[in-house]
């Protein structure tokens, strides 16, 4: 299956998630990384499966990278319908009234332009004991072992 791994981030965390992500997974699937600042929504492909990793910042915000992609999906308005993706967010906890609510805006304006969300939203909490990528990889694999092996879609 083709797998984007695409991620939001202001200091680099959800890169080096992200490309966890693209080392645990190669070899299963054909699988890259891309930072949201350097993507165009247009770009979005129903072949591919999308995951998003995205940090907050600021007061609830999305982080830098991923301001710009946001700014033009909220633009266009609609157009991601058969788009299929997941989303992880990175927060800290510390911040209780906004924890990963930059993740969470992501997925409702992913979902308000047409895509669909696949499983539940994930997140990780710095202040956490446990490392990023031993919570998302067994859920991001749990994700994609709902598709058929050999898809045709993707
Ligand atoms: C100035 C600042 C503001 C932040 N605001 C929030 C926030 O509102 N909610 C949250 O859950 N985490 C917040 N965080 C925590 C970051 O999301 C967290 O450190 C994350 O791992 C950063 O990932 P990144 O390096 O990919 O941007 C904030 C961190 C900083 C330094």
């Amino acid at each position: 299956m083709k797998v984007s791994v695409l991620y939001g981030t202001e200091t680099g965390n959800a890169e080096m998630l992200a490309d966890d992500i693209r080392s645990a997974l190669c070899g299963k699937h054909d699988i890259n990384c891309i930072n949201l600042a350097d993507l165009d929504p247009g770009a979005l492909s129903s072949e591919t499966f999308h995951v998003f990793v995205c940090s907050t910042y600021g007061d609830g915000e999305l982080p830098a990278s991923a301001k710009p992609f946001a700014e033009e999906l909220a633009r266009t308005g609609d157009g991601l319908s058969g788009i299929q993706f997941a989303v992880f967010g990175l927060g800290d906890a510390e911040y209780a009234e906004t924890f990963t609510h930059g993740s969470l805006k992501l997925a409702e304006l992913l979902k308000s332009c047409g895509a669909t969300q696949v499983g539940e939203r994930m997140t990780h909490d710095a202040s956490g004991d446990c490392l990023p990528e031993d919570v998302a990889v067994p859920w991001i694999s749990e994700i994609l072992n709902q598709f058929p092996v050999h898809s045709k879609e993707m």
